[in-house]
């Protein structure tokens, strides 16, 4: 089995977030923040500005004439996508990668990652309750500890895991293997990152949202559910799980998730076609 200290020498070796995306991460999730302190915190980072820049012009977000400083984007975008455009311009070298040891080509892991932060801001949307801005950030880091799994499994492993995965599901195969599984590993990662609570939490419990109350969890696990809809093929007849407590506590029709996931898919195809 590898050991607590094991994984957190393989989180070790992942990139952190620069401290712009940690600080503005802070600032999102503080509700008492004002646009100021967001524009200030932005305007100190030119990879950053560029993205959200170019997110705001994007063809989802720019079809309201083009704008060319930050205020204006942040204003266009909303302190929820400023952040997630932000953490996807800063983590794009290490979510951008296949994971074969979890079945994800090239692309893939990314596609997913990215499914799921535009379904989680289209719940966001929907839900009958308010959910916290950071919910589309939570959702596009929710698999990370996947990204520390792989790279410390032997081929060995790797094989068990693949095999045990499609007999009891993958939480269970991880844990009963490696003695934790990634929504763990993601946890503890995130807190690495110095990222706020609130994400860590829903990272950590985004495959049982029934462990805790918090609606962001009870978004991102259903917005991972949509993820994968959306890059399943088609023809595989694959079904969402989604736990109908996530549902009930968000106000969400199960009926709806149809059509949210294909909202999901219209705004993957858009941000595939332009840089964002
Ligand atoms: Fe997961
Ligand atoms: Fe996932």
């Amino acid at each position: 089995m590898l050991d607590h200290d094991e994984i957190l020498q393989a989180i070790e070796t992942i990139e952190p977030l620069s401290p712009t995306v940690t600080r503005l991460a802070e600032l999102v999730a503080d509700p008492e923040t004002d646009m100021d302190a967001v524009v200030a915190c932005v305007s100190h980072d030119p990879g950053m500005t560029l993205g959200l820049l170019r997110r705001a012009n994007s063809a989802q977000y720019g079809g309201r004439g083009q704008v060319g400083d930050v205020r204006s984007a942040v204003v266009r975008l909303g302190f929820g996508v400023v952040l997630e455009a932000a953490v996807r311009v800063g983590s794009r070298n290490v979510l951008d990668r296949s994971i074969p040891q979890y079945g994800f080509s090239e692309r893939q892991f990314w596609r997913h990652c990215c499914a799921a932060a535009h379904a989680a801001e289209a719940l966001r949307r929907s839900a009958g309750v308010p959910i916290a801005a950071v919910v589309a950030t939570a959702a596009l880091l929710h698999d990370i500890g996947k990204l520390a799994i792989a790279q410390h499994i032997s081929e060995r492993q790797e094989e068990l895991l693949e095999s045990a995965h499609a007999l009891v599901g993958i939480m269970t195969a991880e844990r009963d293997l490696f003695g934790l599984d990634h929504a763990e590993v993601g946890g503890l990662m995130a807190k690495r990152w110095r990222l706020p609570e609130t994400i860590v939490q829903a990272i950590t419990f985004h495959h049982d949202p029934g462990l805790v109350t918090d609606p962001i969890t009870d978004v991102v696990h259903v917005a991972d559910q949509i993820a994968l809809m959306v890059c399943s093929d088609p023809d595989s007849g694959w079904q969402m799980t989604v736990e109908t407590g996530s549902l009930e506590r968000l106000g969400i029709d199960a009926d709806d998730l149809g059509s949210l996931a294909e909202v999901s898919r219209g705004l993957l195809e858009l941000t595939e076609t332009r840089p964002s």
